[in-house]
C-alpha cells in the first residue's frame, strides 16, 4: 500500500471544479480547451456522481468517467477525483433508510439534498467502502489523475448526528472510554437532576429535553464522538484509496467544518488539506448589514489562518468566483472587478499554493443555479474569465513563493476540548468569541499576523517555542499535561498570555474546586479573588498601567499577584477599583501574564506594544489599516503581500527596495493600489 505523505505543490497551480455529468458530452472538449487557455491545469470532478458508477445496487459501470478521464489525458488536464459518498443514490436510501441522519427529534432527513447520511450505519459504511474500492481500483492508475478528494465537505450542511446507528455507536464509544457505568456517571455528573444511568441502553446521543437544560459533560463527549465518527469514515476511505492510487497522487478532503478534529484528520488520513473559500459569506445578502468596522470584507483571513494551522501549505478546492446563493438562500453579491483576484490572492497570501475556482460554469439546474461560477449560463467569455486569466498570470509571476512559510508575530493557542465545550457554554462562548474576533481585528489593524496552534495529544514544546508570544485566551478546560507544556514553554523563554475565565474546568467540563486559574496558577502566579461579567448598569471598566488606560470589556477577573508575581495594571472603576487587572510572573527565561478580561482591538493595541510584537514589518512598509500586509518567507527570501480590501485607491510606503513580482520593476517609497488591488514584492 502507498504510505501517507505530506504532499506539497511544487509550483503555483490553478484549477476549477467541473461536473461532466451536468453538461452535454459535446461540450467537454471545448470546456477543457478553454480552461487550459485560461491557465487551469486541474479539474475536480465526480464528488456527487454515485449513480454514474453504480446506477443499481451492485451493478458498476465505468465508461462515463473513462471517457472523461481519457479526454483529460489527451488534453493534458489533471484530475482530482472525488468519492461520491456525500450523495447516496435514491435506490440506496429507499432500501436502507437506516443510513439516513436524523434531526434531534429523530425525524429522518429524506432523499433530495446532500450529506443526509450518517457515518455510523454499518450498511452505509459497507456500501461506501464498496463504491470507493471500485472507483479507486478502476481509476487509481489512470495517468490523468493527480489526487483524490474524500466525500465533500465532511460535517458541512449538518455536523450533528442523531440516528439510531449513532446512539448505538455512541454507547460503544463510551464503553471503550469509561469501561463502567459508574465512571461514566461520575464523569457526566449524572447525580445532578437524577440523570444516573443504570444500563448502557439508557444512553443516547443528546435528545430533545425541556427548557434548555442539557448535560454539558454528555455533550462534550458527544462532540468527541462525532469527531471520532467522522475520522473513522474518512480514514476508511483513505485506506482503500491508498491501496490503489499512484504513489505520487495525493489524498485530500475539502473543509473546514465543525465537530471534527481537522488536525487529526489531516495527520491520520490525508496527504494534504484543502479548503473551500467563499469570502462574501461574511457580508452576505441574507444577513444583517455588518459594519465595515468588523472587517467583514477580509474576515476570511481568520478562517485561512485556521486552515494553515491544520496544514501549513494547503490548497483551495473551491475559491469563490461569482455571486453566491441557492434558490433557497441568498449569500454574496457578484465580486466587484478585482475582487475575484483579491480573494484568490488572499488565499495565496495566507498559505495556499493551489487555487481551484468553484465552478467552471454556473449550473443551469437544481438548487444551486445562483451559486455562480466563472462562466455564466450563456457560456460566453466574460469579465470573470478575464480575471481568472489575469490571476493566473500573476500566480505564475509569484511562483517562487510556492512552499514559502508564513511569518507570524505570535501564536493563538486553541484546543478542541475547549472549542467543543464552548458550544454548550453560553457564558464562555460570549467571552471566547469576542476575544477571537478581536484578536483577528487587532492583528489586521496593527499588521501583526498570527498563526493558530492547536494543542494536541502529541504537542511538544518545540511547536510553541518558535513563537516569542502565545495567547491562550480563555482555556477554561485545563489538564496537567497542557499546563506542564505551557510551563516548559515559559521556562524556555516564551511569553504566555491568558485571559479571564481560565483553568476552572477539568477534561469532562466539570468545575474544579481550586483557586482560579487552577492548574495555571503555578505559571501565572495570579489568584482570582472574584469575577464578574460587566454590569450593563455600570460604565465601561478600565484599568491603567503607568498612565495608559486599558479597556477591560465584558468580563473581569479580579486578581491578586501571589509571591513572585507583580501587578502590571489596576482596575480604575467598578467595585474592584484599585485591584489588580493584569499580572505578570517571570518564570525561568520567560514570563506569564494574566490579563483579567476579554481581549479587544483597543486593549490589544496596548498589549501588543507592551509585549513588543506590534507591527513586525514596520521597517518594510508603512500601510494604513485598510490594507492587509502578509509576509511569506522561503530560503532566505521574503515575499511581502499587500492587499487592498477597499473599493478605492489606497496609498502606502515601501521603506526598502523591493521587486514587484507582477512586473519585475524595482520600487521603493510611495506606492498605491487601485480598488481591490493586490501586490506581491520580493524584499531586496
Ligand atoms: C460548497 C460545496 C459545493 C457547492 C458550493 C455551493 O460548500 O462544496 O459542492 O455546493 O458549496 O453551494
Amino acid at each position: 500500500m502507498n504510505s501517507k505523505q505530506n504532499y506539497r505543490w511544487k509550483e503555483m497551480t490553478m484549477g476549477t471544479c467541473y461536473y461532466p455529468e451536468h453538461w452535454k458530452e459535446e461540450l467537454w472538449a471545448e470546456d477543457l480547451d478553454r480552461m487550459k487557455e485560461a491557465g487551469i491545469s486541474v479539474v475536480r470532478i465526480a464528488e456527487f456522481a454515485w449513480n454514474k458508477i453504480e446506477p443499481e445496487e451492485g451493478k458498476f459501470q465505468f465508461d462515463f468517467f473513462d471517457k472523461f478521464l481519457n479526454l483529460c489525458e489527451e488534453k493534458k488536464m489533471k484530475v482530482i477525483f472525488g468519492t461520491p459518498t456525500a450523495t447516496p443514490p435514491a435506490w440506496l436510501t429507499e432500501k436502507y433508510p437506516e443510513v439516513l441522519n436524523a434531526t434531534k427529534d429523530g425525524v429522518l432527513y429524506r432523499h433530495g439534498a446532500r450529506r443526509h447520511y450518517n457515518y455510523n450505519s454499518p450498511v452505509y459504511r459497507k456500501l461506501s467502502a464498496r463504491v470507493v474500492e471500485k472507483e479507486a481500483k478502476h481509476y487509481g492508475k489512470h495517468p490523468a489523475i493527480a489526487g483524490w478528494q474524500i466525500d465533500n465537505e465532511l460535517n458541512c450542511e449538518t455536523c450533528e448526528f442523531y440516528s439510531e446507528a449513532d446512539s448505538a455507536a455512541f454507547r460503544t464509544f463510551l464503553k471503550e472510554k469509561y469501561k463502567t457505568l459508574d465512571r461514566l456517571n461520575e464523569a457526566w455528573g449524572t447525580v445532578f437532576w437524577n440523570q444516573t444511568y443504570t444500563d448502557w441502553k439508557e444512553i443516547y446521543v443528546p435528545r430533545t429535553v425541556l427548557n434548555r437544560g442539557i448535560n454539558p459533560h454528555q455533550h462534550l463527549d458527544y462532540y468527541r464522538f462525532l469527531s471520532d465518527s467522522t475520522l473513522k469514515f474518512c480514514g476508511m476511505q483513505a485506506e482503500i484509496i491508498r491501496k490503489y492510487k499512484k504513489p505520487e497522487d495525493y489524498i485530500t478532503t475539502n473543509g473546514i467544518f465543525w465537530n471534527v478534529d481537522n488536525h487529526r484528520m489531516e495527520k491520520e488520513c490525508l496527504d494534504v488539506y484543502t479548503y473551500d473559500s467563499y469570502p462574501s459569506f461574511a457580508f452576505g445578502l441574507d444577513h444583517d448589514l455588518k459594519t465595515a468596522d468588523d472587517l467583514n470584507d477580509r474576515k476570511w483571513t481568520m478562517h485561512l489562518n485556521e486552515v494553515r494551522s491544520v496544514c501549513p501549505h494547503f490548497g483551495i478546492m473551491e475559491q469563490q468566483s461569482g455571486a453566491n446563493g441557492w434558490t433557497t438562500r441568498m449569500e454574496g453579491p457578484a465580486p466587484r472587478p478585482g475582487q475575484l483576484t483579491l480573494w484568490a490572492m488572499q488565499s495565496v497570501a495566507q498559505g495556499a499554493d493551489f487555487v481551484s475556482f468553484f465552478r467552471w460554469r454556473t449550473c443551469t439546474i437544481g438548487t444551486e443555479i445562483y451559486w455562480h461560477g466563472i462562466l455564466d449560463y450563456d457560456n460566453r467569455d466574460n469579465r470573470k474569465l478575464a480575471e481568472v486569466k489575469d490571476f493566473y498570470n500573476k500566480l505564475k509571476k509569484i511562483d517562487a513563493v510556492c512552499g514559502a512559510d508564513n511569518v507570524a508575530a505570535f501564536a493563538l493557542i486553541k484546543d478542541y476540548d475547549n472549542e467543543w465545550d464552548t458550544q454548550v457554554d453560553m457564558w464562555h462562548r460570549r467571552v471566547s468569541e469576542k476575544s477571537e474576533q478581536e484578536i483577528f481585528m487587532a492583528s489586521e489593524l496593527y499588521h501583526t499576523p498570527y498563526d493558530i496552534v492547536y494543542l494536541q495529544e502529541d504537542s511538544k514544546v518545540c511547536d510553541l517555542v518558535q513563537y516569542p508570544v502565545i495567547f491562550y485566551p480563555h482555556p477554561t478546560i485545563m489538564d496537567e499535561r497542557r499546563a506542564a507544556l505551557l510551563k516548559k514553554y515559559v521556562e524556555q523563554g516564551g511569553t504566555l498570555v491568558i485571559g479571564c475565565r481560565s483553568g476552572y474546568k477539568d477534561m469532562n467540563g466539570r468545575c474544579v474546586m481550586l483557586p482560579q486559574p487552577g492548574l495555571l496558577q503555578e505559571i501565572t502566579g495570579s489568584d482570582v479573588k472574584d469575577f464578574t461579567f460587566e454590569s450593563p448598569a455600570e460604565e465601561q471598566v478600565w484599568a491603567s498601567c503607568e498612565g495608559t488606560r486599558i479597556e477591560m470589556p465584558l468580563f473581569n477577573d479580579i486578581l491578586e499577584p501571589l509571591n513572585g508575581a507583580e501587578t502590571v495594571a489596576v482596575y480604575e472603576n467598578s467595585y474592584y477599583a484599585g485591584k489588580a487587572a493584569v499580572t505578570k510572573k517571570e518564570l525561568g527565561e520567560g514570563k506569564a501574564f494574566h490579563f483579567g478580561s476579554t481581549f479587544s482591538r483597543e486593549n490589544l493595541s496596548w498589549l501588543f506594544g507592551y509585549l513588543g510584537i506590534k507591527e513586525p514589518f514596520k521597517e518594510l512598509i508603512g500601510a494604513p489599516d485598510t490594507l492587509e500586509v502578509v509576509l511569506r518567507a522561503k530560503e532566505g527570501k521574503n515575499y511581502l503581500f499587500v492587499l487592498n480590501f477597499q473599493a478605492k485607491d489606497t496609498a502606502f510606503t515601501l521603506h526598502k527596495k523591493m521587486k514587484l513580482l507582477y512586473t519585475g520593476n524595482i520600487v521603493q517609497g510611495e506606492q498605491s493600489l487601485p480598488a481591490f488591488g493586490t501586490a506581491v514584492y520580493e524584499v531586496l
